[in-house]
């Protein structure tokens, strides 16, 4: 780990500028999260709508009580049990933090990340009781990134707002931390609100109770936007039974396709990812399989679908958000033969 580029990130930070950070889940785009110019700067780089509030970070050990008032138990045990690790918990935000990190709700997302960088990185900024605002790093909607290369991709080299990427390899877990409310405890009780590497099960486990799924008033959450995570490329998800025949007509209709598939393919393509049977290994390299899949040069991209089964929830809730822009597509390209008349 290199002590002087943390140090250097740091004082970036401290001086209100943007720095790309690894973490174990996905790659963020980190600012003070007390200093709402510098989170303005996230938004303008991320093209993000200003209603979408971010997660703040925090070092091991942080106080919650900076951050949120009322931390219930149940934020105890959460914690106790999964930081540092991939879970974010919305808590009622201390009204001493300015809203704008939590897109004006009275709510805040917190979450101590697992990576050895970010975790150095948060105890070398304003002394390890800062908070960094990070959003995946990405553009808004785009797929999320699992490496500093992939970073680099979305803002391009000589970006005037992210100067300053961390090298931290490939994130391990590779999709975004899982999001339980325990805002509205009371009335709700504890509630999914995106689903991640660490189940519902595991929350319950840990909390002696149920959680439940999200309802019409949970906050809003821009990973539960209908249409999100998604490549350039069209996408459409093909049950695994049906992909042999699919790919048998879009071959016939000269059809230009990739394929993420969990079976073995072999057909001639544009492109081919063969992925991991389990869901972790899956999870892993969905992001980066995507973002190759989305360069080359396919008019669509083809996806067995994964099995229905709860360890696979974050990867099917990903997938469908990355499909959604591109309902009708596959019917259609199936249909007509490109570059001949009905
Ligand atoms: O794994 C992750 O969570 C990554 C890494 C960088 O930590 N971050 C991430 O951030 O995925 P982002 O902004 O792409 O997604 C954060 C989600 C958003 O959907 C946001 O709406 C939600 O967290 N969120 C943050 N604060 C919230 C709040 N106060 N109430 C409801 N949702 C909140
Ligand atoms: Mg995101």
């Amino acid at each position: 780990m290199d002590a002087a580029a943390i140090a250097a990130a740091a004082r970036l930070l401290e001086a209100g500028e943007l720095v790309a950070l690894p973490t174990e889940t996905v790659y963020g785009l980190g600012a003070d999260a007390e200093n709402p110019e510098a989170v303005a700067k996230i938004y303008a780089a991320k093209g993000r709508p200003a209603g979408h509030p971010l997660i703040v970070h925090i070092a091991p050990d942080a106080d919650l009580r900076r951050w949120a008032i009322e931390i219930p138990p149940e934020a105890e045990q959460l914690a106790k049990a999964f930081w540092p690790g991939p879970l974010t918990m919305i808590l009622k935000r201390n009204p001493a933090i300015p809203d704008a990190v939590a897109g004006g709700q009275d709510t805040i997302g917190l979450r101590c990340p697992s990576h050895p960088i970010a975790i150095a990185l948060l105890r070398a900024f304003k002394g390890g009781e800062g908070g960094i605002a990070a959003p995946s790093a990405n553009r808004f909607g785009h797929v999320s990134p699992t490496t500093a290369q992939h970073v680099r991709e979305e803002f391009g080299a000589d970006h005037p707002l992210v100067q300053c990427v961390l090298e931290g390899g490939q994130s391990e877990v590779g999709l975004e931390s899982t999001i339980v409310d325990l805002s509205r405890l009371k009335s709700r009780g504890p509630v999914l609100l995106r689903p991640g590497r660490l189940s519902t099960d595991d929350l319950a486990s840990a909390l002696g109770r149920p959680v439940s799924l999200p309802d019409a008033a949970a906050p809003r959450v821009s990973g539960s936007l209908e249409s999100h995570y998604a490549p350039m490329t069209p996408l459409a998800m093909v049950p695994r039974a049906q992909l042999n025949e699919v790919l048998n007509q879009l071959t016939q209709a000269r059809r230009r396709v990739a394929v993420m598939a969990i079976q073995q393919i072999s057909h001639p393509l544009a492109a081919h990812r063969q992925m991991p049977m389990d869901a972790l290994g899956y999870g892993h390299d969905l992001y980066a399989a995507l973002r190759d899949l989305d360069h080359a040069g396919a008019e669509l991209i083809v996806v067995e679908a994964p099995p229905a089964s709860a360890e696979w929830d974050a990867v099917n809730d990903r997938l469908r958000r990355a499909a959604h822009d591109s309902r009708g597509v596959l019917t259609r390209m199936r249909r007509a033969r490109r570059g001949v008349a009905q």
